[in-house]
């Protein structure tokens, strides 16, 4: 087992990580809690609740609740019912409530913890690799019909236990996905790193290999929101390749494409920009044969329009007076927020398109 101290302006946390943990959680969790609530989505449920369950059992009297899987459960409704369970099997101040899940269970898990009774403990036990981004930093929220994450709260984890054998359920595209955010914290830190992933092949992963990449992507990501936890600066960097990826993921409607293989388009995109507009010599084609050897879904680009992504990409946060800003990379692990033209993103846009279609 491996861990990561991450510190935050209310308290410092731990980040657990290791093969089995969900077996032994009694020993990872504070005693004098007075009850425990485990709230989790309906697949998870079927894979892990048991074992968490049985694991907690010494610990306090154990209560869950389920919602469906999938984002759209990141909604007032599915907020509203899990106020209503915590105080239908009444939480108190000393309760604890765990999130069992991935980004999603995370988000809407830890933003219940936030407000009830103004707060309690969470801990997150994340079960897919893209929340080894979501489960550091204490950003939880849900989203509004209007717009993703616009009612959360910045409220940090006492723990993270993260059972890396529960990624062996996942299905490939949910390991691409995660993998989308672990080579965009590779290329925010670590050119090394970078190119050992650009050599390898998901599918042939292994444990070892997934528990490090894992583990150094928490690492950046601590780093990172330890510096600058509100984004007000740095914080932006984690934003590599997402300006792009919004705008996919809002195009083509939510759930076409996941998250992180959307960010895995965008970091495409960002790669361009920084190469043709600003003369970095990043290593593009190396990218582009990862992103078709592990079946990545480039091809969404050739099913948008430039006009329409630059309308969509003016309501990204970090536009300020209608400019849009976005992170390059002058090299490997050196990230900048520039910035850029609208001509420019249009027509940089344009090639890639071709590029990627073969013309
Ligand atoms: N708070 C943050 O800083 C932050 C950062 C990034 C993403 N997010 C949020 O995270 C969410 C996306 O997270 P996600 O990609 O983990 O999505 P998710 O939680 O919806 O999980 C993806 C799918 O995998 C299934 N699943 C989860 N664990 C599994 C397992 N071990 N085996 C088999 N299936 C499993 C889920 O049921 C779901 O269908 C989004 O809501 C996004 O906004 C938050
Ligand atoms: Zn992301």
């Amino acid at each position: 087992m491996a861990s990561v101290t991450v510190r935050s302006s209310s308290h410092d946390y731990e980040v657990l990580i290791g093969k089995g943990l969900r077996h032994h959680l009694v020993e990872f969790i504070s005693s004098g809690y007075t009850s425990i609530l485990v709230i989790t989505d309906s697949t998870v449920k079927d894979y892990y609740l048991q074992d968490v369950k049985e694991s907690l059992s010494e610990a306090a009297p154990v209560f869950t609740a389920v919602v469906p899987a999938g984002e759209s459960s990141k909604s007032m409704v599915r907020y509203e019912e899990l106020l209503d369970s915590c105080v239908d099997v009444k939480l108190d101040r000393k309760s604890l409530i765990i999130a069992l899940g991935g980004g999603m269970i995370g988000d809407l898990a830890g933003f219940v913890s936030s407000t009830y009774l103004r707060g309690i403990d969470y801990i997150q036990m994340p079960t897919t690799i893209l929340a080894h981004d979501s489960s550091v930093g204490g950003k939880v929220a849900i989203n509004h019909p209007k717009g993703k994450n616009l009612i959360g709260s910045f409220y940090h984890p006492v723990k993270v236990i993260y059972d890396i054998e529960t990624m062996e359920t996942l299905p490939e595209s949910e390991i691409r996905s995660g993998y989308g955010e672990v080579i965009k914290h590779a290329f925010l830190s670590d050119e090394d790193w970078a190119h050992r992933l650009l050599k390898g092949k998901l599918s042939e992963l292994s444990v070892n290999q997934l528990e490090s990449d894992i583990m150094k992507g928490i690492q950046v990501k601590a780093s990172i929101v330890e510096k600058d936890e509100r984004e007000a600066g740095i914080r932006k960097y984690l934003n590599l390749g997402h300006t792009l990826a919004h705008a996919i993921e809002a195009e083509l409607g939510y759930g076409e494409i996941t998250h992180g293989e959307a960010v895995a388009v965008g970091l495409l995109f960002m790669m361009k920009l920084s190469n043709e507009l600003k003369g970095a010599q990043l290593p593009i084609q190396a990218y582009k044969e990862w992103l078709d050897n592990n079946n990545y879904p480039v091809s969404v680009l050739t099913r948008i329009r430039p006009d329409r992504m630059l309308e969509r990409m003016r309501l990204d946060k970090k536009t300020l007076r209608r400019k849009i800003n976005f992170v390059l990379l002058h090299e490997l692990s050196d990230p900048y927020v520039v910035e850029i033209e609208e001509a420019q993103l249009l027509e940089q846009m344009s090639l890639l398109i071709n590029e990627v279609s073969g013309e």
